[in-house]
């Protein structure tokens, strides 16, 4: 039977332990995935004795405290703290979500295990490279398209126009849902994963876009929206709650109204 491996530099490796600090009350294991890109050294797994008494509620607190208290070499992103600009999506506990919004005592077992978002090159610890996330997010041009001369005042909408953008428009970007996507993982070169296909629906519904016909032609690709097999990952972890899958099951219908 074939074995398949990591190959020997990828291997994760067991790392160093910080223990708990003097004075803690109560104490929360975290082991946190490091990886360094200018040493030659394999990732590894540290573990971090955290006085959880001493932070705050959340997993980015947690890290944070760690940062700031008993490792400053620690590499993550976060800016906005309260679930709105998508920079701390991380894999804690095995899904992917945001470290702000995900409170560390909801993690199960023994420990908060937390890794990048998976599939993606690792910057250092747990900074993703999402240079072609957001260059397959460019390539839906989600901006307005219009000939429709631009109003002096609001651009009007009815009611029930405006509602078709609701369960879309709040999409952060953060991309837990194509991270998580097998069809991703395994295509993620051709195939413009979930964060970008519901981002290009929101578009092709908007009354007030009049490039629908151009969006469609360039989404009818074998790859670029068909690898989608409604695996449903994506709308299992999104934080938001929002639901790519259906946004895709979208795009697919209008493909085949508008030829029928
Ligand atoms: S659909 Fe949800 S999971 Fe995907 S990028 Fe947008 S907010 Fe993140
Ligand atoms: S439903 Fe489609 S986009 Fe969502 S996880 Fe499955 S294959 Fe990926
Ligand atoms: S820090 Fe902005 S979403 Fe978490």
């Amino acid at each position: 039977m074939v074995q398949f491996t990591l190959p020997r530099n990828s291997k994760v490796g067991k790392g160093k332990h910080f223990p708990v600090p003097a004075g803690a009350k109560t104490v929360k294991t975290f082991k946190v995935y490091r990886y360094d890109p200018e040493t030659s050294a394999n990732p590894r797994w540290d573990t971090y004795e955290v006085a959880v008494d001493q932070c705050g509620p959340m997993v980015l607190d947690a890290l944070l405290h760690i940062k700031n208290t008993m490792d400053p070499t620690l590499a993550f992103r976060r800016s906005c703290r309260e679930g709105v600009c998508g920079s701390c999506a991380m894999n804690i506990g095995g899904r992917n979500t945001l470290a702000c919004t995900h409170a560390w005592d909801e993690v199960p077992g023994e420990a908060v295990q937390i890794s990048p978002l998976p599939h993606m090159p690792v910057v250092k610890d747990l900074v993703p490279d999402l240079t072609l996330f957001f260059a397959q997010y460019a390539s839906i041009e989600p901006w307005l398209q219009t000939d429709t001369p631009t109003p002096q005042t609001e651009w009007g909408q009815a009611p029930q126009d405006r509602a078709k953008l609701d369960g879309l428009y709040e999409c952060i970007l953060c991309a837990c849902c194509s991270t998580s996507c097998p069809s991703y993982w395994w295509n993620g070169d051709k195939y413009l994963g979930p964060a970008a296909l519901l981002q290009a629906y929101r578009w092709l519904v908007d009354s007030r876009d009049e490039a629908t016909g151009a969006r469609l032609d360039d989404l009818e690709d074998p790859f670029k929206l068909y690898r989608c097999h409604t695996i449903m990952n994506c709308a299992q972890v999104c934080p938001k709650g929002l639901n790519p899958a259906k946004a895709i099951a979208g795009i697919k219908r209008m493909l085949v109204e508008r030829v029928v």
